[in-house]
């Protein structure tokens, strides 16, 4: 796998050379465009490197770092017409940068939906890659996370998607500190605030990996990203409209449409104020990379489903993850929350 020094070295490569920038978008085009990585993509096979066909512009992409040993080094996720480079599953979960994309397209379109959709300025809290952020049309973007591999990967593709680096900030932040108080000031206008925060619901810490690890209730994150939010409001002078869109897992009681998440987003921000679409379309789970179970699902069969995840869970952890599942199932039933939804909450702060 690319190191996280690697990367920032493509970074420099393609900020350095437009000529070498622009082979590379068009190599990447191609290959998104090739049923052979399509498919590579969205099958099993996604668990080893892709290997492109020689030709195909692979010389701009080992030159960029991105072709190692005749194997793609990264994964390439397209979306209306913008380019991706993120890590793959084979990269160790525990440093791994987000791989997949739906997540960030589900937020597009609920921001459609809302007429939330060109603002002046877009903060992601917890950007990855740059799938969210730089998948809307914005005059102004902040992309923060604590990961330093997924700014590496933000700059990548701010480069690819020829955004403007001065209209851009990219930022080292735990969400847990709030924004920083020099990047909430420059904002201006309309500003849409994402949060796809980590929201995977884990018995323990470490069973999850920092991409996905939200705690035993899957809000341990949301709550920071409440507390910013609200520190947001007190603190920006020059904006005119506040408006979030958060993306998570919640336990409830789907029989009384009752759900902890909204509950506490009403509590923090006004009665009132969160509008929650639990997303019925959409399953509640990703299990091997790809999306299972109805939306919502008891969490007595949901939660020990998660141990049956090979990208997550090793072999010989798997029946004790899968234990420590149902104790928490249990308890959340204990507690009056025996379902899990998958859904966003949108708020509009000012
Ligand atoms: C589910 S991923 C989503 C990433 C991105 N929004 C996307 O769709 O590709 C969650 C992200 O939260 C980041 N993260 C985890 N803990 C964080 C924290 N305390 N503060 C900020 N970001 C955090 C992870 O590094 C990861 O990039």
């Amino acid at each position: 796998m690319p190191s996280t020094d690697d990367l920032f070295r493509t970074a420099r490569a393609l900020r350095a050379s437009t000529e070498l920038a622009d082979r590379v978008r068009r190599a990447l085009r191609m290959l998104c465009d090739s049923k052979a990585y399509r498919m590579w993509r969205e099958g099993p096979e996604q668990a080893n490197r892709f290997r492109p066909e020689a030709g195909q512009g692979v010389e701009a992409l080992q030159e960029a770092g991105l072709v190692v040993d005749g194997a793609l080094a990264v994964r390439v996720n397209d979306r209306e017409g913008r380019l991706f480079a993120t890590d793959g599953v084979w990269v160790d979960a525990r440093g791994r940068v987000f791989p997949f994309d739906d997540e960030s397209g589900t937020m597009l379109r609920l921001a459609r939906r809302l007429g939330w959709a060109t603002p002046d300025a877009v903060l992601d809290l917890a950007c990855g890659c740059g799938h969210s952020a730089l998948g809307f049309d914005a005059a102004q973007r902040v992309m923060l996370d604590v990961n330093p591999r997924a700014l590496a990967y933000a700059e990548i593709n701010r480069i690819l998607n020829q955004v403007p680096s001065a209209s851009t900030v990219i930022a080292l932040n735990d969400v847990r500190d709030g924004v920083p108080r020099g990047v909430a000031r420059g904002l201006r206008g309309t500003v849409l605030v994402l949060a796809n925060m980590p929201f995977g619901l884990a018995p323990a810490s470490g069973v999850l990996p920092l991409t996905s690890d939200g705690g035993e209730d899957g809000l341990m994150l949301q709550a920071a990203v409440l507390e910013s939010l609200a520190a947001l409001r007190r603190e920006l002078p020059a904006v005119t409209r506040l408006q979030a869109l958060m993306l998570g897992l919640t336990a409830g009681c789907a029989a009384e449409g009752r759900w902890e998440w909204p509950r506490r987003v009403g509590d923090a921000l006004g009665e009132g104020r969160a509008r929650w679409s639990l997303l019925h379309d959409e399953p509640v789970l990703r299990i091997d990379g790809r999306r299972a179970l109805a939306n919502p699902s008891p969490l007595r069969d949901a939660l020990p489903a998660l141990a049956e995840c090979t990208l997550y869970v090793g072999d010989a952890e798997r029946k004790s993850v899968r234990e420590a599942y149902r104790t928490l199932a249990a308890r959340h039933e204990r507690e009056g929350r025996p379902d899990l939804a998958y859904g966003a909450v949108a708020v509009e702060l000012a």
